[in-house]
C-alpha cells in the first residue's frame, strides 16, 4: 500500500465560513481526520459520515495526547494510504505546533502538504472591528505567545514588545493576564494604552471586553471571559469603538450582544 499525504490544514478561528475552499474540499475528501480542541463542531461537518475522526486535543481538566504520540499516529495513517487530514484551529503555522509535526513527517519520509487558515489575530480582530494596523496609529504588528513552556517563566523581549506605535497581538495570554500588563508597563508602556479581550471570536458566542493595560485583569475576569481569548494591545483598539458604530449588524453576530465593554 502506498504512503499518502499528510495534509496539515488550518480550521480557522471558529466560523466555518472562515474556511478556505482548499480546506473545504480535502475535509470533504478525507477519510482520516485527526482534530484539535479548538476545531468547531460545524466545521467536523464537513467530514463524510463514514470517515474516522480521531480527537486528539485536550479535554477540561484533562492531560492532551502527548506531541509524541500525535507525531506517530500520523506516520501511521498515512502509511495506511487513507487520505488523512491534520486539523488545527486557526493557522496550522502560528502557535499550533504544525512545523513539529512537519518536521517529524519529513524525518519519516512522509510527504505533507501544509493548507493555511484564518489565524486568530485575523479572524478575531476583523471580528471586533479592531484593525491590526492603521496608517499614522499603528505601523506594524507582533503575534506573541502569553502561555509559558511547561509552566516556565514567561520569558518574551518585554522592552521590544512595550511599542505604541505597534499593535501587539497575545494568543494564550487569559492565564498570565496580570502578568503580561505589569510586565509591559515595567519596561514602558503606558496605562492607559487600549487593550480588548476577544472570547471565542468569530462563533455566536464571541465576546469582547476592552479596557486598558492598568484595568485589563480584572475587567477581564469581571466580564467572565473564558478561553480561547486572545488579546489586543495597542491604540487601534479605540476605531473598534467607531467601526462597531458604523458596521451594520452581521448575520450571525449582533454587535450587542458581542461587545459586552467599549
Ligand atoms: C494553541 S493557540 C492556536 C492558535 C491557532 N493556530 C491560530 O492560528 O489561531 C490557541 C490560542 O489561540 C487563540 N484563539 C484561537 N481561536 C480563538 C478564537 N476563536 N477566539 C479567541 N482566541 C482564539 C487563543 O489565544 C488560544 O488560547
Amino acid at each position: 500500500m502506498s504512503t499518502s499525504c499528510v495534509h496539515l490544514v488550518g480550521a480557522g478561528p471558529g466560523d466555518p465560513e472562515l474556511l478556505t475552499l482548499k480546506a473545504a474540499r480535502l475535509l470533504r475528501q478525507a477519510e482520516v481526520v485527526v482534530y484539535d480542541r479548538l476545531v468547531s463542531e460545524e466545521i467536523l461537518d464537513l467530514v463524510p459520515r463514514g470517515a474516522v475522526r480521531l480527537y486528539v486535543g485536550k479535554a477540561s481538566g484533562c492531560h492532551p495526547v502527548p506531541q509524541k504520540d500525535i507525531n506517530s499516529l500520523l506516520v501511521d495513517v498515512a502509511r495506511s494510504g487513507k487520505r488523512v487530514v491534520r486539523l488545527k484551529g486557526g493557522d496550522p503555522f502560528v502557535f499550533g505546533r504544525g512545523s513539529e509535526e512537519a518536521l517529524y513527517l519529513a524525518r519519516h519520509g512522509i510527504p505533507f502538504e501544509v493548507v493555511p487558515g484564518v489565524t486568530a489575530a485575523s479572524g478575531c480582530s476583523a471580528s471586533a472591528n479592531i484593525p491590526l494596523t492603521h496608517r499614522g496609529i499603528a505601523t506594524g504588528v507582533r503575534f506573541v505567545t502569553g502561555h509559558c513552556r511547561e509552566n516556565g517563566e514567561l520569558d518574551l523581549d518585554w522592552d521590544g514588545m512595550a511599542d505604541p506605535s505597534t499593535t501587539l497581538v497575545i494568543y494564550m495570554g487569559l492565564a498570565n493576564l496580570s502578568l503580561i500588563g505589569a510586565k509591559l508597563a515595567a519596561a514602558g508602556l503606558a496605562g492607559d494604552t487600549p487593550v480588548a479581550a476577544i472570547a471565542e471570536g468569530t462563533t455566536a458566542r464571541q465576546k469582547v471586553c476592552v479596557a486598558t493595560l492598568a484595568d485589563m485583569a480584572e475587567r477581564v475576569a469581571a466580564a467572565g471571559l473564558e478561553a480561547p481569548v486572545l488579546i489586543v494591545v495597542g491604540h487601534v483598539v479605540k476605531l473598534a469603538t467607531v467601526l462597531s458604530k458604523a458596521a451594520p449588524a452581521k448575520d450571525r453576530l449582533g454587535l450587542e450582544e458581542r461587545v459586552v465593554a467599549v
